[in-house]
């Protein structure tokens, strides 16, 4: 009977389906095994184990990304790039500025302000008010377009102990600097002069605080930034923190902000591969940075209350760098940022910026800046479960 042996062909074929099928899943779990034990042995670091930094977020309270409902792409992008990287994001929604009444601006010059800006502006404040109404210790705050490297745990554990010895590095240099200087050191040339300033990272006594592993004695923590002033040289008491011979630092030639960009300061005082941790003193783009509670508030009053008058980024330099209306050395609050970046913002294939300023739009390049090991450069690599890692900045002369 026709009917029958059609039947069965339809089961046989069924049956080859769910076999096939099988086979593909199976083959499927164990790519990603592999990739997933390839990852681990990076994005997993002992020391960040034992830091309390290995957790999903990074050894904060909670991570909130800004993004603009209308930019799936980047939410996409930065949703594929954290899940490889064992990172849990809280989303905040990016603002339209039409959506913003007059009425609800602090006083200020905000009309001068681009709209691209003015949304900017609000979604952080916005950021800054979850971290308050869920009375969160710690925060990091992430723009969508933001890059990490591989190996974020183990370099976020090294910062974690300079973000708790700096303060008092702050204080004691800031102390000093009242007193007249020594004309000795005039005569010192710039690298020696940071040389005396700095102290090395491998002093630091390596207390550990799970509950707060980057303390709480700061209010900023500008891990993410598209260009940064070392603060002045302070020889008799150093006020940097240097961590020598970090293999994820770039060599000096790529550390530029942009592609034609100059040439970072850092590169020419400091030795190769050497990051630093010093107070923020003008440092523009807030791609990543981190509040504390306490931060936050002082935050949301000042920008969000007290006066709006510039783009954010550049109103938060300011305020880290002292430079606000009616700031005293007393009040000044604590930002603390490390050079080279340890966050960046991945310019991809499609490059349009809704915000505009930092000659966003004239990068027509695929890059990370200052990330070697980009986890955005590699995620083409990781969805197809491919062994290695696509080096951004390699070395020009192989290690000794
Ligand atoms: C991660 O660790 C920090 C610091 O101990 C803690 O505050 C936070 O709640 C932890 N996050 C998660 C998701 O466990
Ligand atoms: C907020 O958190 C702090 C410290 O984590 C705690 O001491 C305080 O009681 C909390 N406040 C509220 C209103 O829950
Ligand atoms: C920031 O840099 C300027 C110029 O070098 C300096 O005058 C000022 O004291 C610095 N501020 C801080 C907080 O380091």
């Amino acid at each position: 009977m026709p009917s029958q042996s059609y039947g069965r062909i339809c089961l046989v074929v069924a049956f080859c389906l769910v076999v096939l099928l099988y086979v593909l899943k199976f083959q499927h779990d164990s790519y990603h095994e592999e990739v997933f034990t390839f990852t681990k042995q990076y994005f997993r670091s002992s020391n960040a184990l034992a830091d309390g930094i290995d957790n999903g977020t990074l050894g904060f309270q909670k991570i909130f990304v800004i993004n603009a409902p209308w930019r799936t792409d980047r939410k996409d992008s930065i949703s594929l790039a954290a899940s490889y990287s064992g990172v849990t994001l809280d989303w905040i929604d990016g603002i339209e500025a039409e959506s913003i009444r007059e009425k609800a601006y602090p006083p200020g010059y905000h009309r001068e302000i681009s709209d691209g800006n003015r949304g900017s502006w609000r979604a952080h404040m916005n950021a800054l008010r979850a971290i308050i109404q869920q009375n969160l210790t710690t925060a990091l705050i992430l723009e969508d377009d933001a890059d990490w490297d591989f190996r974020i745990r183990s370099q976020l554990s090294d910062f974690s102990h300079g973000a708790r010895r700096l303060p008092d590095l702050v204080t004691q240099s800031g102390l000093h600097s009242r007193k007249p200087s020594n004309p000795s050191l005039e005569k010192l040339s710039q690298a020696e002069l940071a040389k005396h300033s700095s102290i090395s990272y491998s002093s630091i006594p390596r207390s550990i605080s799970k509950e707060d592993p980057y303390g709480r004695d700061w209010n900023v923590l500008w891990l993410g930034h598209c260009g940064a002033h070392l603060p002045p040289p302070s020889p008799n008491k150093p006020n940097r923190i240097v961590i020598a011979n970090d293999e994820t630092v770039p060599e000096p030639q790529y550390l530029k902000s942009m592609p034609r960009a100059d040439l970072d300061q850092i590169g020419s005082v400091y030795p190769p591969h050497t990051r630093i941790i010093h107070q923020a003193n003008q440092t523009v783009c807030t791609i990543a940075y981190a509040v504390t509670q306490s931060g936050a508030r002082r935050l949301l009053y000042e920008f969000g209350i007290r006066e709006f008058n510039k783009g954010y980024d550049f109103a938060l330099s300011d305020y880290c760098s002292g430079l606000t209306k009616g700031a005293t050395k007393e009040t000044m609050p604590l930002c603390i940022t490390v050079q080279p970046p340890i966050f960046s913002h991945h310019f991809p294939l499609k490059m349009t910026s809704d915000i505009t300023g930092h000659g966003a739009g004239y990068v027509a390049v695929v890059e990370t800046r200052y990330v070697r090991w980009s986890v955005r450069m590699n995620l083409e690599r990781l969805v197809k479960g491919e062994e290695g890692v696509v080096e951004q900045w390699p070395d020009t002369k192989p290690e000794p």
